[in-house]
């Protein structure tokens, strides 16, 4: 297994992937776990909302928002994440792995401040959590991300993903200013997004003798 260093004080790297719903955060993250299995790293695949007691019951209101407020959202939210941090992120951290994570707390500053909340004042209740290494906010305009879920997917709009709301998303992701995070362009193909994952990824390992990690 291959040594990593980094800032938060254990021995794997954690990378988060966020943006509006339809960016292509879980291809982009499979794709990234077998190039870094390629390289034998030792890669954890996860999410947020989770499949747990909390996570679970944020996905039952996704077609039923309104019977909850803002504020008992991000507690729910909150909650899920504290579970996630305790039971899967820090362990796996601490065993030297690779965690790569399918949204974080980039997510509910954006999600649930686009519902009304103040996005620094949500970031500020993430002491517990540990920071990425990297947050690759990937990046493509709502309307396109809603085309996408509708056409290609099939699915249905859930109710986080209504343009107006969608927009709003967008809006506070693009204002973020973070040491850790870095844009990807999410409009072009899904080879060349993973192109600039990639490069990203190779500068925060020290990669860049490697093919594509350039
Ligand atoms: P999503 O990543 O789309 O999960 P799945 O692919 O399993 O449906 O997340 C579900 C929705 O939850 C998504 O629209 C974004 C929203 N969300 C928040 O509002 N706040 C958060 O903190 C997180 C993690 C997600």
């Amino acid at each position: 297994m291959r040594e990593t260093q980094n800032l938060h004080g254990s021995a794997g790297q954690f990378i988060v992937f966020e943006g509006i719903d339809g960016t292509g955060k879980s291809t982009q993250i499979s794709l990234l776990a077998s190039a870094l299995r390629q390289i034998n790293y030792q890669v954890i695949e996860t999410f947020e909302p989770t499949h747990g007691e909390y996570g679970q019951k944020i996905r039952s209101l996704y077609s039923n928002r309104k019977t909850i407020s803002p504020s008992e959202e991000l507690e729910l939210f909150i909650t899920d994440r504290r579970q996630h941090v305790q039971e899967v992120i820090l362990p796996s951290l601490a065993s030297g792995k690779m965690v790569l994570c399918d949204r974080y707390y980039l997510s509910t500053a954006a999600y649930q401040g686009a519902a009304g909340l103040d996005p620094a004042e949500i970031i500020a209740r993430h002491s517990f959590a540990p920071t990425p290494d990297l947050s690759l906010i990937i990046e493509l305009d709502p309307a396109d991300c809603i085309r996408r879920i509708t056409d290609n997917r099939g699915d249905t709009l859930n109710d986080f993903e209504q343009l107006e709301s969608l927009q709003k998303v967008d809006g506070i992701f693009r204002e973020m200013k973070l040491p850790y995070i870095r844009r990807i362009n999410g409009s072009v193909s899904q080879q060349e997004v993973h192109l600039q994952v990639l490069h990203h990824v190779g500068s925060l390992l020290s990669l860049s003798e490697l093919p594509g990690f350039t």
